[in-house]
């Protein structure tokens, strides 16, 4: 397929309508948007990420007002994190409606439900008209897309149309917290942090988190299938380490990479490296140096951990998983 690049958002929404795949940008990262009343464009969009059929995928809506275009209910702490935080990067795993593709859920009788903060975004869907299902636009497995660029090396080819726009400004994917239970879970952390939550649900939790920060799955319920398959990884070995990385030799950091947020004696042996100014830009920028790495065939990647704090509280989380762990 020959895949159009494009930068109208009437032309994006119309390709949506017809059953075409789009990718756009969000303030997260960059979508790959589909018809999500419409099985066969959903189906294709399985099918271009190579994505397997049992993770659910989140539909995005305009405006937090029409939720019930994708939901049949909209529980009370559903409705106070949709006041609080919508459009943002959230989003509430409600109670399905009948009329989103049982293909977009993978099954489950709840839908994730997501109203971006980016005017792009939020053009093509107002002009769309339909709930749109959108999972972040890269090969499935792969560090998100953050760029136009990115989503090109993964997607050309494989999708109806690209939106080229800027960067993408989180550059990590939203928070997904489930409200279809008793009291929210949170199932995957994002730029939304707990205490954000909490401050407006108090009995928010984070889904199965160990005492040392690991997924507890035996025990727990697997609410989001997503969270087990590998993600965010580059092709080069991911490899978390504390500033200033010890035992380390000059050999190794002549043929490695390094990012993080702090220099250090010895950082200029490694043949790429990237010192971000904040946790923000660190967050931001994280992906797409995984990608250089690997255009640069890089066998290996040093990460410096990032602070458990705001956005990092997500960014460990995709650090830990682009490691393989
Ligand atoms: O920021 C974002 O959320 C980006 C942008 C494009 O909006 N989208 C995104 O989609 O990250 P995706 O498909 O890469 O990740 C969706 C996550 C998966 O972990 C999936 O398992 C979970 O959301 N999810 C979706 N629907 C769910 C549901 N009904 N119940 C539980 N988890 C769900
Ligand atoms: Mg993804």
């Amino acid at each position: 397929m020959l895949t159009e690049y494009i930068d109208s958002t009437e032309r994006a929404a119309q390709i949506i309508r017809e059953g075409g795949l789009v990718a756009f940008p969000t303030e997260t990262v960059f979508g790959i948007g589909a018809d999500a009343t419409n099985a066969e464009a959903v189906k294709k969009l399985f099918a271009a990420k190579g994505r397997p059929g049992n993770n659910p995928l989140i539909v995005h809506l305009d405006d937090g007002g029409h939720w019930s275009r994708a939901a049949t209910e909209l529980p009370e702490v559903a409705e106070a994190m949709l006041d609080a935080f919508c459009p943002g990067p959230l989003t509430l795993v409600l109670p399905k409606l009948p009329t989103i593709s049982e293909q977009v859920t993978a099954g489950l009788m709840t839908v994730g439900v997501r109203i971006p903060d980016h005017p792009i975004a939020r053009e093509i869907l107002r002009v769309a008209a339909v709930p749109v299902a959108a999972p972040s636009a890269n090969r499935s497995g792969r560090p998100s897309g953050t760029t136009w660029q990115a989503v090109a090396e993964d997607l050309d080819g494989r999708i109806d149309a690209i939106f080229t726009a800027d960067s993408t400004s989180i550059g990590i994917e939203s928070t997904v917290v489930d409200c279809s239970g008793p009291s929210p879970v949170v199932l995957r952390p994002g730029a939304i942090t707990l205490e954000q939550l909490q401050q407006v649900a108090p009995q928010t939790r984070e889904f199965g988190v160990g005492e040392n920060h690991h997924m507890v799955v035996s025990g727990e319920q697997v609410n989001s299938p997503g969270i087990l398959h590998p993600h965010y990884q580059p092709n080069a070995e991911v490899l978390i380490v504390e500033v200033p990385p010890v035992g380390i030799s000059v050999e190794v950091s002549a043929v490695s990479a390094f990012c993080g947020m702090e220099g250090f004696d010895g950082l200029d042996a490694f043949a790429l490296s990237r010192i971000f100014g904040s946790l923000e830009d660190y967050a931001a920028g994280f992906y797409e140096f995984l990608r250089e790495v690997d255009r640069q065939s890089f066998q290996k990647v040093f990460v410096q951990t990032a602070a458990d704090e705001g956005i990092g509280w997500a960014l460990r989380d995709r650090q830990r998983r682009a490691a393989g762990g």
